[in-house]
């Protein structure tokens, strides 16, 4: 798999690059700034973008879908609770299949309801749900901690510890992780109960 993971914008945002080497078919995870930069290293890898996929529809993550739909053939794939312009919806356990790659979706709402989490090839996209040493917030439009407990003590520490992590902003001291080392480090994922979970979500 070709991967690259791009700083964009003035929001410590993450863009990233899917790529399947064996077709040259590639996903643009979350294009929301500098889509120029974006598509010219698709280009300069020699990659055709078929799919923009957005972790969630907050503006910082979709803006720049219309610009690469525009530029290429791209398919715009969201999740089906989304509002925002799609051609794709998808819901829990659906798979893309970006060229010989699968990119295998995991609803995760609690940062908005709307949000997945995309597993490719041991890597896990994890957008606003987990950051590097931290968890999304929940006191925005459709943000809901219960929900958001559900989904990260539920659907993502339950998986491998060796998975890599790679969040939707560089908020971190490093730019990608593990889900071991989260569930060791993290202090948002310190064994809680879903009550105890939304009190400290509510604390400042
Ligand atoms: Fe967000």
């Amino acid at each position: 798999m070709i991967f690259r993971q791009v700083a964009v914008g003035t929001f410590q945002n993450f863009a990233y690059i899917i790529g399947d080497e064996k077709t040259m078919t590639a996903a643009i995870i979350d294009p929301a700034w500098e889509v120029d930069k974006l598509l010219k290293i698709c280009t300069d890898l020699g990659l055709k973008v078929s799919y923009v996929i957005n972790t969630h529809s907050h503006h910082d993550h979709v803006q720049g879908n219309d610009s690469v739909a525009r530029q290429t053939s791209a398919k715009v794939v969201m999740h089906e609770k989304s509002l925002a312009k799609k051609d794709i919806a998808v819901k829990d356990g659906d798979a893309i299949d970006v060229g010989s790659l699968k990119a295998k979706m995991i609803h995760t709402p609690g940062h908005c309801p709307d949000h997945i989490c995309i597993l490719i090839d041991g890597k896990l996209l994890t957008g606003d749900l987990l950051f590097v040493g931290e968890c999304g917030r929940t006191d925005l439009a459709g943000g809901n901690p219960g929900d958001m407990y559900d989904s990260l003590f539920q659907k993502i520490l339950p998986l491998q510890d060796s998975l890599e992590v790679y969040p939707g902003h560089d908020y971190g001291k490093n730019p990608s992780s593990t889900i071991g080392y989260e569930r060791e480090n993290n202090y948002t994922l310190k064994p809680r109960s879903r009550e105890e979970f939304i009190k400290f979500m509510a604390e400042p």
